[in-house]
């Protein structure tokens, strides 16, 4: 397993942007103006990286468009995460051999996570022959020079040799929205949870330099972003590759002083990273979102070793308890693995109790999915996929109970919410804690931070009314 860390150097860039140029030329030479379509899989990191697929495809000609039917370039932007999400993807797959025939110049390229492992690139050479590239995560800001190369040469293109991690700055961005904003401080992760694939397709964490994130997050904020995501795997271990000095705590201190009006968060945490300095940064600095995203996996210690998550729960409730005592508004949610191999009834019912103890907003649950290569898909797993679903539902019951509580006690307060989209004739945004709410309201409100008395709720988002005149409370 490689561990260097590559900084994609200013001339390396530089020949990106002269393949973007002979792309230009190569359309304009006859007399088109071609069109592009990424589909997304998987999570903010690979919706991040689409931003940046796309803003490469516009520099080179490319317009984007909504579909893959009678696209030039058809992009899917890949995850690896459980097995489901890979079957997605060659479903989809499948599909684009008739869009092809339709237009037999389209060409096709496979990116993101499921282009990192050896397997998936065997089977796609085999089985997909109308994919023309196929490229892992590291590759990604060569994507000019491959578009070059399908275009003006025969052959298929297959990078997802393990390459050392890459950094590369400068890279065009073609954002989705105009109020939220992604920002990734970091790629890769060091952890190895034993069930997990990410760094084995990801590679070893790399961190950007402070003054580059803290650059972005400045442009963004005199662009009118009001709303900045940083996303990293373990954004808690920001800044340890660098020996700079700087923790994910002082960067977050240094943007939420950059003027302006906005709201900052961040994600993923990993518990054995989480400081409590962290949680004091938080509570300092109004405009960092008291929202807190802290996977706990398991509730039962056997299971967290065997995760190899190194924490155990009586370490975890510790953290919760500190961020609720320095931010009694504080807003949590966790992921969930249910039926790891070797998962007793008692280890999921101390899972059941962690749930309740902690009282979280909002769970992401999933039922364990074996991955090639990792640890854990070689341990023995007795119990059956009927328990397993049995045990997600009892979960999904716990916690559907919960989250309806905690929506039920936003009712009659106000709260601060950016308008951030429309739905039919109701406007939607986040409340500072990052809860859904649907409003009517003037489409021109979006963008805006306004108050919003919360009147009804289901589990998964909260109702209310515009309320101009109220004084706001956060969370
Ligand atoms: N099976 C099921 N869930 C997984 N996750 C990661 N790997 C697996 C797997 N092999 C979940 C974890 C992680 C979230 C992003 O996906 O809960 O936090
Ligand atoms: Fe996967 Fe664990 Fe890294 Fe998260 S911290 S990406 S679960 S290995």
């Amino acid at each position: 397993m490689e561990t260097r860390t590559a900084v994609i150097t200013a001339e390396q860039m530089h020949a990106q942007d002269g393949y973007c140029q002979k792309v230009r030329e190569y359309w304009t030479a006859q007399n088109a103006v071609p069109t592009a379509y990424v589909e997304t899989y998987g999570c903010q990191q690979n919706e991040a990286d689409s931003e940046i697929l796309r803003g490469l495809l516009e520099r080179c000609g490319y317009t984007i468009c909504g579909g893959p039917e009678g696209a030039d370039v058809v992009i899917f932007n890949t995850c690896a995460i459980r097995e489901h999400a890979e079957q997605r993807v060659f479903g989809n797959l499948g599909a684009l051999s008739h869009t092809k025939r339709r237009h037999p110049e389209q060409k096709i390229f496979l990116c993101g996570c499921m282009a990192g492992q050896t397997h998936v690139a065997e089977r796609v050479k085999k089985s997909y022959p109308y994919v023309d590239v196929c490229f892992n995560p590291h590759h990604l800001w060569q994507l000019p020079e491959y578009l070059h190369r399908v275009l003006t040469k025969k052959g298929r293109i297959f990078a997802t040799e393990e390459v050392p991690g890459v950094i590369a700055e400068g890279l065009p961005q073609k954002r989705q929205g105009r109020v939220k904003a992604w920002v990734s401080i970091m790629y890769g992760c060091n952890n190895f949870c034993s069930y997990c694939i990410v760094p084995y397709v990801r590679g070893r964490e790399r961190s950007r330099r402070p003054e580059a994130v803290i650059e972005e997050c400045r442009g963004l904020i005199a662009a009118g972003y009001k709303d900045i995501t940083l996303l990293g795997q373990n954004v808690n271990s920001y800044g340890k590759d660098l020996g700079l000095g700087v923790d994910f705590a002082d960067l977050l201190a240094q943007i939420a002083q950059i003027p302006g009006e906005f709201t900052l968060r961040f994600m993923t945490s990993h518990p054995k990273d989480a400081s409590f300095k962290l949680f004091d940064t938080m509570a300092k600095y109004p405009n960092i979102a008291h929202q807190f995203h802290l996977p706990v996996q398991s509730g039962s210690d056997r299971i967290l070793k065997a995760m190899n998550r190194c924490y155990d729960r009586a370490q975890y409730l510790s953290l919760i308890e500190y961020g609720r005592k320095v931010m009694p508004d504080i807003v949590f949610t966790s992921d969930i693995i249910v039926g790891f191999p070797g998962e007793t009834e008692e280890d999921f019912a101390a899972t059941l109790e962690l749930c309740e103890a902690v009282r979280y907003d909002a769970l992401f649950t999933f039922i364990y999915s074996p991955r090639r290569g990792t640890p854990a898909a070689s341990l023995p797993d007795p119990t059956p996929r009927a328990e397993k679903n049995a045990r997600f539902d009892r979960l999904l019951e716990v916690q559907n109970r919960i989250s309806e509580q905690r929506h039920r006690d936003y009712i009659g307060k106000t709260v601060r919410v950016l308008a951030d989209g429309a739905d039919g004739d109701m406007l939607t945004g986040r409340t500072d804690g990052g809860r859904l709410v649907r409003f009517p309201g003037d489409p021109a409100l979006i963008g805006q931070f306004v108050p919003v008395t919360i009147t009804g709720h289901t589990t998964w988002s909260l109702t209310g009314d515009y309320a101009p005149s109220k004084e706001v409370r956060h969370g």
